[in-house]
Parts: structure tokens; sequence; C-alpha cells
């Protein structure tokens, strides 16, 4: 393996003192030649020489009171899904593919360094979603939109990048679990539309390798209007013979040069991106004109449903940006051809801190669907507020869409299980960039970390998956460790009571979404986006507002559409509220605005002073580098509650009851 500057993350591999028998690996029913196979072998001694000292070697015969590790195909075991169990010195790690003995192994590792390796071990494990992914959204100059950990290590200066760091990329990915990755950004400009000419089919090839290596695909984020920037053509119509026809030739040309791709990302028809629109087609009639012709290869068209008109003037009371993908995407519900998936956010709008879940997850029922969530924290802190994202994706998935009796959770929809699609899954846009320490907060790692393990098993716990990275990551004493997943499990909503109370969302700095801008929304053209007065404050999108409400099936619409049912947290999403309405716990509305946004500013220095603690207890780098992030996100939380108080105590009028200081 690499002898790298950069970090390790979770697969550091610290020593652990109790083993210390050596190993020997045997594979059995596999081909030893295989790529994957090859990297499995890899992983296994690098682990294993890591943390036990020993030697691990490849013998069909082993020493006497050797540990044997057998890796064994068998075809009882669903798709990726593994099997390990321990028999006295034998273990053995089975699956039907390559890729669950590569999980396996991974898990096993993993029991070792959780100290969890005992004689009875036993786990079998199938992935819960079919797609697992990450999105880069990084562009070929090598900055990444919504980037803040460095720029990419993909793209420097118009030019692909494989070395060493791409491939120890590739292992996390790989050791929790991805199996796909989309390399460059959704916004595809510049050169990036030459992406798929021969200028960089060869170092695409390699990139592609490295990751098939790990049993990744690598998918590429596609122009619309390729036919236009890159065929010389005037157009670039879906339904267009010549347009057809050029990619026809095209795709041939690309998937003759990279087997290994998975297919392509579009968006289309969204915030100036080209789409199916212009030419009064259907965002279906887009999809399935490139799905189709990628069918020949085996390859997928992921299509995403973030489509919204960003000029749209919402002076009109009906007009409403949440309302967008159910309204583009729900009556052509069927239309969507197998090898379509459709790519949803997962809340309405824009991965705000609190969003209700988009009525489109489980509001379409005859199309391929995949749950797209965001670990960049464009809305969340950019990385240098902490905030982890896993109780948030928890709840995503555990939202009861009502769409049939039973198996109707985003989960169910996602993997499969509610309508039987074999496409479909869960992707999350990703910033992981060249800082040594990959995600700019080195606790922000745990978002990478948790995504990958939940997209393979959605039983996990926000706060089990938490524990699980703290001690592989950090390896530290058990008082430690309770500490730093104390400050995962609260930072979410430590953000959100300093931030933007009860799912009112933005209120955030145009463009760059870091630190507070009240009134700021970058398509404010008409009007603030909260539609705050001197009486109350929220949108109302109940049936008498935008009606986004009546997008849910029966028993949420009526939920969401009542103010005195709504669920309190997202009660300024769905209603315009007085600053007098009473809170279930008694308080006022503006007294909750006043009281939240001072306690999230406490809390974010106590969580900040607990850390300040671990002094000595995690690597040096580490203590720096977080201490110096929280400095900054106490900074922010300070001018978050004071121009959110101030703001709302100068438009209601009322004061705090606690005579706080508000400016
Ligand atoms: C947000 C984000 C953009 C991004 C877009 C998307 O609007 O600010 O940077 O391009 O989402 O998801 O496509």
């Amino acid at each position: 393996m690499s002898n790298a500057k950069w970090t390790q993350l979770w697969l550091e591999y610290h020593k652990v003192e109790d083993i210390t028998k050596p190993f020997a690996i045997v594979i059995d029913g596999f081909k030893k030649e295989n790529r994957i196979i090859k990297s499995l072998i890899c992983e296994l001694k690098t682990g294993l020489e890591k943390m036990t000292g020993a030697k691990c070697t490849e013998e069909e015969k082993t020493t006497d009171g050797a540990y044997v590790v057998n890796i064994r195909k068998k075809e009882d075991l669903a798709k990726e899904g593994y099997r390990i169990s321990k028999n006295g010195l034998s273990i053995n790690v089975d699956s039907s593919d390559e890729n669950g003995a590569l999980y396996g192994v991974f898990e096993f590792l993993r029991t070792i360094a959780l100290k969890k390796f005992d004689e009875n071990f036993e786990k079998k494990c199938v992935p819960d979603n079919p797609l697992r992914m990450m999105d880069h959204w990084d562009n070929m100059d090598g900055t990444i939109e919504r980037g803040y950990s460095g720029n990419s290590f993909f793209f420097v200066n118009n030019e692909i990048i494989v070395d060493d760091r791409t491939r120890d990329y590739a292992r996390f990915l790989a050791s929790v679990g991805i199996n796909g990755v989309v390399i460059n950004n959704v916004n595809v400009k510049q050169c990036a539309s030459l992406m798929i000419t021969d200028r960089y089919f060869d170092k695409l090839k390699e990139l592609s390798d490295v990751f098939a290596d790990y049993g990744i695909s690598m998918y590429m984020s596609l122009n619309f209007a390729s036919p236009i920037e890159i065929g010389n053509m005037d157009n670039c119509d879906p339904l267009n013979e010549d347009v057809i026809a050029w990619w026809k030739k095209k795709c041939k040309e690309v998937f003759e040069a990279l087997p290994n791709l998975g297919g392509f990302l579009v968006k289309a028809d969204s915030e100036g991106r080209p789409g199916p629109f212009t030419y009064g087609r259907t965002q279906a009639d887009g999809a399935n004109m490139l799905a189709d012709i990628v069918k020949d290869y085996g390859k997928i068209i992921i299509w995403r449903c973030f489509v919204y008109n960003c000029t749209q003037d919402w002076r009109d009371t009906k007009t409403d940006r949440a309302r967008a993908g159910y309204d583009h995407f729900k009556g052509q519900d069927g239309q969507y051809h197998d090898n379509v998936i459709l790519q949803i956010k997962n809340g309405p709008m824009d991965f705000q801190i609190r969003e209700p879940v988009s009525p489109l997850l489980g509001g379409l029922k005859e199309t391929n669907q995949m749950l797209e969530v965001q670990i960049a924290q464009e809305y969340t802190g950019h990385q240098i507020d902490l905030c982890y994202l896993i109780p948030m994706f928890k709840e995503v998935l555990e939202f009861k869409t009502y769409c049939q009796k039973e198996n109707d959770t985003v989960a169910d929809v996602i993997s499969g299980k509610a309508f039987g699609n074999k496409n479909c899954g869960i992707a999350a846009v990703i910033n992981t960039g060249n800082d040594l320490n990959w995600t700019g907060n080195d606790l922000a790692a745990a978002n990478f970390y948790g995504f990958g393990r939940l997209a393979f098993d959605m039983s996990l716990s926000s706060e089990e998956i938490a524990r699980e990275w703290t001690m592989l990551t950090f390896c530290a004493d058990e008082k430690t460790t309770d500490v730093i997943v104390d400050m995962l499990l609260r930072s979410r909503e430590i953000y959100e009571k300093y931030t933007c109370p009860l799912g009112i969302g933005w209120m955030v700095t145009p463009q760059t979404h870091y630190g507070p801008s009240v009134d700021g929304y970058e398509y404010s053209r008409w009007g603030t986006y909260h539609r705050a007065d001197h009486l109350g404050l929220g949108v109302d999108r109940s049936s008498s507002g935008t009606g986004y409400a009546m997008q849910y099936y029966k028993e949420n619409a009526d939920m969401y559409n009542d103010p005195s049912t709504c669920p309190e947290e997202l009660l300024l999403f769905f209603h315009h509220i007085p600053y007098t309405w009473k809170l279930k716990d008694g308080r006022t509305l503006i007294q909750y605005i006043y009281d939240t946004h001072f306690a999230g500013e406490e809390e974010a220095e106590e969580i900040a002073a607990n850390w300040k603690k671990l002094e000595g207890k995690v690597p040096e780098g580490t203590f720096n580098t977080v201490s110096h992030r929280f400095e900054m996100q106490i900074y922010n939380a300070k001018e978050w509650r004071d121009q959110v108080n101030s703001y709302f105590y100068r438009k209601s009028g009322i004061p705090d009851e606690k005579n706080r200081p508000i400016y």
C-alpha cells in the first residue's frame, strides 16, 4: 500500500494487542487473478499485519497454530452479501461474488479493529441497496463545487489524475460498501463536455480501472447539450433523428473505450443547465432517449429530479419552488424505461438542515428511484461547523410515505423492497478533496464513513455508526470515545438551533451558503424567502397557500396541512405562523426563536469545550485542526444568534422575556 502523507481515515489500522498468531489466506472457488480478489488479498495482508504485527501469508498449507482465513465462493448468498464465521483457528468469509468477498474482508478487519473478534464470531449481511453511490461535484479545472476540503484529486488543470491517492480513495469507498462513483460535477461546464471524447479516454480508462479493482463502477455526469457543444449540431432535441444518431455513435465510442463505465448522471433543465424542455419535450423524453441507447451496453441513466425554474416570480402565492419536483415528474410515473433511475433529493428544496421528505419518494410507484443526500456540508456548516448528518439521513429513510399498506418507508422505496425495482438505491453528494485529512474537518469524515455504512445496512443506528467510526479512527480510551460520540450525536440539533428554526431554512448568505443573511436568498428578486412580516413568519404551503402539502398521500397531507398537527420542527416550512402562536411547550413562536438561538450558541461552546479536554487523547494534528474549526463555529454561531434574534425582534417588536441582549 502507499506510503502516503494523507491520512488513512478509518483504515489507519491501529495495533490490536491480543492477537499474536500468524494468518494464512486461502482463496477457495474464486480466481486469484481476479482484480477484486487481488485487492482483497492486499487489503487483508495490510490490515492484519498492521493490526497484529503477525505475518500474513498466502499459503495453501498452513503452519500449525496459524489462523486460516478462507475466502470461499458460496452460491447460497445473495448478490454482494457475505457471511463470516469462525471455528477455532479457521475463519470463513463466504460470498457468491467478488464484491461480497471484499466487503466481508473489510467487515472482518473491522471486527478485529473493534476488538469484537471472539470465539463464536458469526455475521451475515446483504446490502440493503443495490446502488450505493458517491456523487462528486468536481470540475475539470480542479475546483470543486461546494468543496470545503481542498481541490479535486481527480482533476488538475483540465487533466485527469490517477495516482496512489486515487487508489486510497477507492479503498475507503469499498471499505464502507460503496459500489458506484460519479467523478464530475452535475453542472457539466467548461471542457468537461470533452470528457466523452478521445482526448480523455485513456486516462478515464485508467481511473475506471482503479475503481473496478475495488468493485466500484465509475459514472460520469453528462451535458445534455453535448450534440451542440461538441458535436457541431444546432440542437439537442431528444426526439430529433440526427441527435439520436449522434448519441448512438458517441455512446459506442465511449463504451468501447470505457467498458467499466456504469452509465451517466444527468442534471437537465435546472439552474441554467440545458434539457428537453427547450424543445417542448418532457424529462421522460430526454431520459428515455439516452437510456435506450446505453441499454445496448448494459448501462444506466440516472436522471435528477432537481428540476425547477429558479427565475420564477413567487409573488403569486401559488408559485412554490418546493412543488417543482413533483409537478414535473409525478405525471410521468410509469413512462421511464427500465434502465432509467430518477434521483431525488431528500427534501423538495435543497439540502437544508431540516426539510420534509420529498413527496416524490414513494409518490412515484412505477419508476426506479434513488435517494440523493448531501455529505458535502453546503447548508450545514461547510465542514467548519460540526454537523453529523447520519441522524438526518435516518429520519429520511424511516419516513412513512403511505405509498402502500406495508413496506412504505423511504428505505423500502429506494431499496426496491416496496415495488420490486432492481435499479435503485442511494447516492450522496460528496466533496472529499486534496486536504490531507480528505474532509476539511477531521470529524466530518464520520459522515463519509457513516453514509457508506448506512447505505449498506439501513438498520444501523446513528449512534452505532458514530461509535464504530470513532473507535476505528482514534482507537482511544472509552471516555474519549464517549465524548466524541456525544459531540457527533448532538451536533445537528445544535446547528439547527442557532441557524434556521422550525424548518424555515435558508436565511444564509446567498451563493456561499455559510453564515447568516436573514433576507438573503439568491433568487430573492421577488421578495424574501421566509415571508416574515411584523405579525408572523413562514411559508403557507397548505391547501390555502401554495398547496405543496397536498402532494403527499392523504395521511401526510392532512398532518402537514393543519398547523396543529404539523410536526413542530417543520411548522414554518408549511405555515405562516404569528409570532404570538403558542407552541406545544407553551412558549410563543418568537420566544422559541430567541431561546433556541441562545441555546444553540451555548451548546456549540459546550461541545467545543469538551473537545478541548481531549488534548493528548487524539492525534495532535487532528486536535489542532478541529479546535480551530470550533473557534470558527462559535464565531459563526454568535453571528447567527445575533442576526436572527435582532432581525425578528425588530420585525415583531416583541422583547425577549428573559431580557437577554438582543441588538
Ligand atoms: C444547489 C447547489 C448547487 C448545485 C445544485 C444541484 O443548488 O447550490 O451548487 O449545483 O444544488 O444539486 O444541482
